[in-house]
């Protein structure tokens, strides 16, 4: 029983392991990951302080998604990210989802 338990336990955090790790593939292969990292500001902000800037905003995804198309500056810095409009809709939601999840 004991080993059971401690199966399902296993399998429940390889599960999320890939599901963050796929999301970081995406992030590199969309070029995201060439200004960003997971816990330091490089060019951009690192996704865990954008997480935790925008920790209980319900409005957070659906305008992070906008700004990760369309690109911008002002929040962080005055250096600008560049519109990323090759990016899936789809892709920039799961991308968006992902990096707000990152908050401690
Ligand atoms: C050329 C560098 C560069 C690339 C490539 C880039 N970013 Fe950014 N990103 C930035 C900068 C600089 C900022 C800070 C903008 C600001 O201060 O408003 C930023 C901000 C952000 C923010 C926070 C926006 C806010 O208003 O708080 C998110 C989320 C984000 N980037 C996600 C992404 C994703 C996802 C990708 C890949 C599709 C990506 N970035 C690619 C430079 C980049």
């Amino acid at each position: 029983m004991k080993n059971v338990i401690l199966g399902v336990a296993a399998s429940a955090l390889l599960f999320v392991g890939s599901a963050a790790q796929a999301n970081q593939e995406l992030a590199t292969k969309n070029a995201c990951m060439s200004c960003h990292q997971l816990a330091v500001k490089v060019v951009g902000p690192a996704y865990k302080d954008v997480a935790n800037k925008y920790k209980g905003d319900p409005e957070a995804a659906a305008k992070l998604a906008e700004k990760v198309k369309a690109g911008g500056s002002g929040v962080w810095g005055p250096i600008p990210m560049p519109p990323n409009a090759n990016v899936s809709d789809e892709d920039v939601k799961a991308l968006v989802d992902w990096i707000l999840s990152l908050a401690d």
